[in-house]
């Protein structure tokens, strides 16, 4: 029962969580898109009263006249829309999200003891140490002289990242570090918006409502941490999806894919933004490409040669299912924390086995991340007898 309530708190979590994110990115996009496509006003009027730029657009059924103030209007209007709950609520429900999937059941999703054997409290200090470590590491970069120049602040923090990489996926589950290193990305985002962007527009608003010039430092180190969320957008997205694809993130080397997908994603995004301005780079689009590719050959599965050829029946493979995946992969699993067969996919009778015979074969030998955590103690022979098996035909006798 609390297994099933579980799975209903997680199913509204993750709904939350995508439709807020989807309003935050969603005006982010909108914004830069906006911002980079503004042409100069074309009534004299406009100009004289501080319009910098405008644009028209047609969207359901109606058209729209934006304008952008140099500055800000003479007077400012009643109402002033703010943009900054999307991104507090994507923080909020997907650190929730964070807490119940992997540290509740950390030693199921977070822990793999093969790469570290952490205690269940361990793994979560570091993973929550990791998010406060990073954001404290980023605030102070930025802050610092060094974040006055923008080139050498950035390789600077893609060397950071590149450590942050490296380093989760040597104390959790390759989807334990895949996730806290979006994490990671995703409580920058939400704090450049809470620590900077929001207060700097807060200091905006006053100075005009009392007359002063505003502090164009503001706007200098705000347009800088947009400038960051906007290249983070798309590696963060990725490794929040990437959980499901346990070959990529189980492989050996997965941080370096990790790596070579966040640096596909930036350029990518540098790309569309370059569109928008008119003037895009085919070779910033083609390097991202490459790095996908790259990071698609990295961790594709090679089959190693078969080292014996020892005869395996059917009979072997079902006792070490039985053992190993059948409390979780069953109809009714036995391991508490599940309510119902993980992706429904179940191992109870002899058909069942078969007709997923390449997909036991790809969790539990070409990439060893099933059992989940190894928490049912599966040996290397028995995933060499399950190797054996299927490269003879994964026969059913
Ligand atoms: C502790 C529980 C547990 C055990 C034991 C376990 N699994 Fe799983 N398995 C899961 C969960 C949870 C998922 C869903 C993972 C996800 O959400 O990506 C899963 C998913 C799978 C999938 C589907 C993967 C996909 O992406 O379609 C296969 C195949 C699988 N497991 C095979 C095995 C095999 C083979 C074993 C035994 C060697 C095993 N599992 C043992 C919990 C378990």
């Amino acid at each position: 029962m609390e297994a099933y309530l579980l799975d209903w708190v997680s199913l509204l979590l993750r709904w939350t969580h995508v439709i807020v994110a989807m309003a935050w990115i969603g005006a982010s996009f909108y914004f830069i898109w906006l911002d980079n496509s503004l042409q100069p006003p074309v009534r004299v009027e406009d100009a004289a009263r501080g319009v910098g730029g405008e644009l028209w657009a047609i969207h359901g059924g109606g058209i729209y006249h934006a304008q952008k103030y140099r500055l800000a209007p003479e007077v400012m209007p009643a109402t002033l829309h703010w943009f900054k709950w999307e991104a507090y609520w994507t923080w909020m429900s997907g650190f929730s999200l964070l807490t119940l999937l992997y540290y509740v059941n950390a030693e199921t999703y977070l822990i793999d003891p093969s790469v570290m054997a952490l205690s269940k409290w361990q793994a979560i200090g570091i993973g929550v140490g990791a998010l406060l470590a990073g954001i404290t590491i980023y605030e102070g970069l930025c802050r610092s002289p060094l974040g006055r120049h923008e080139t050498a602040l950035a390789g600077v923090l893609g060397v950071m990242l590149i450590m942050a990489a490296w380093g989760l996926a040597h104390v959790f589950s390759g989807r334990g570090a895949f996730i806290h290193f979006g994490a990671l990305l995703a409580t920058i985002m939400a704090g450049n918006v809470a620590n900077v962007i929001i207060p700097g527009q807060r200091a905006l608003v006053r100075a005009i409502e009392e007359g002063r010039a505003p502090d164009p430092a503001n706007a200098i180190r705000a347009k800088q941490r947009s400038v960051h969320n906007t290249y983070f957008t798309l590696p963060a997205i990725f490794t929040m999806i990437s959980g499901h694809y346990a070959g990529l993130h189980g492989n050996r080397l997965a941080w370096i894919a990790l790596v070579l997908i966040v640096v596909a994603g930036a350029l990518i995004r540098v790309w569309f933004v370059q569109r928008h301005k008119g003037s895009a780079s085919s070779v910033v689009l083609a390097v991202g490409l490459l790095a996908l590719a790259a990071a698609a050959f990295l961790v594709a599965p090679h089959v190693a040669p078969q080292q014996n050829s020892r005869q395996v029946s059917f009979l072997q493979v079902q006792q070490v299912i039985v053992q190993r995946c059948v409390s979780c992969h069953a109809d009714k699993p036995a391991q508490s924390g599940f309510a119902a067969a993980p992706k429904g996919v179940m191992f109870e009778t002899r058909e069942q086995i078969i007709r997923h015979a390449a997909d036991i074969y790809r969790q539990s030998v070409s990439t060893r991340v099933m059992p989940l955590g190894n928490l049912t103690a599966m040996t290397d022979d028995e995933r060499a007898l399950i190797d054996a098996w299927f490269r003879a035909g994964a026969k059913g006798e």
